[in-house]
């Protein structure tokens, strides 16, 4: 008899337990889900009771469970981007093109340091590009085009020596092209339609006002 209530009371306890959560990054996965609408469920199978987001859909891990791709493109969603996103410090890909994003590019995506990839083309984005893009030196891929992103393409950009592609067209930016370091690459159709943005800048010691 007594065995039998201890064993009620321990399958009591059980069921009462608090789910196991997830973990940091899953935590900052869900930071990012809590403020979208996503008609389309594309973001269903983000239980946040599991260990980590490894088994998620449009998630992707390496073998230490530490999450490199976040794969969103064309999922109907629509929201902010949360400033959470930028603990994912293993992210290499960040695919969320061909949404509704909204709202400004937090700046916190700057600290993922292990970004290869950032599409987010083709949503309603808008402010300015964030400066602390700069610190991603591991960038190749950077594809801003067609949001309403305004404001000048910061200058800090032209120390990203990896950068073999870059697209900010059809926005609303202002000001001049860089032309240093890999944006002596780019082609003019990576920057075009942009009716406040003027051609590339003259090279030489005349400081140029950047501002616009
Ligand atoms: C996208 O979401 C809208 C509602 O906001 C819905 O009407 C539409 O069917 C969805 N499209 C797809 C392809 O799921
Ligand atoms: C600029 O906009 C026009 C009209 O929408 C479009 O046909 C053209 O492809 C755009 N150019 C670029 C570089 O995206």
């Amino acid at each position: 008899m007594a065995s039998r209530v201890a064993l009620v009371s321990f399958l009591l306890l059980l069921a009462a337990a608090p789910a196991m959560s997830t973990n940091y990054e899953g935590e900052a996965l869900q930071a990012l889900r809590a403020r979208l609408s996503d008609p389309s469920n594309a973001l269903q199978s983000w239980n946040p009771s599991l260990v980590n987001p490894c088994t998620w859909f449009h998630v992707t891990c390496d073998v230490r469970n530490r999450v490199i791709r976040l794969d969103l493109g064309n999922s109907n969603i629509s929201g902010p981007l949360a400033p959470e996103l930028g603990r994912l410090q293993d992210l290499q890909y960040l695919e969320l093109y061909g949404n509704n994003f909204e709202g400004k590019i937090p700046e916190e995506l700057g600290n993922l340091k292990s970004l290869i990839s950032m599409d987010l083309y083709g949503n309603r984005l808008e402010g300015e590009i964030p400066k602390s893009f700069a610190k991603l030196k591991s960038l190749r891929f950077l594809r801003l085009n067609n949001n309403k992103l305004s404001g000048s393409i910061p200058r800090e950009l032209v120390t990203l020596s990896n950068l073999k592609v870059f697209d900010v067209s059809n926005n609303d930016l202002c000001g001049t092209i860089p032309i240093d370091g890999p944006f002596a690459t780019f082609p003019i159709q990576s920057f075009g339609n942009n009716s406040r943005l003027n051609g590339p800048e003259l090279q030489g010691p005349v400081p140029y006002d950047f501002g616009c």
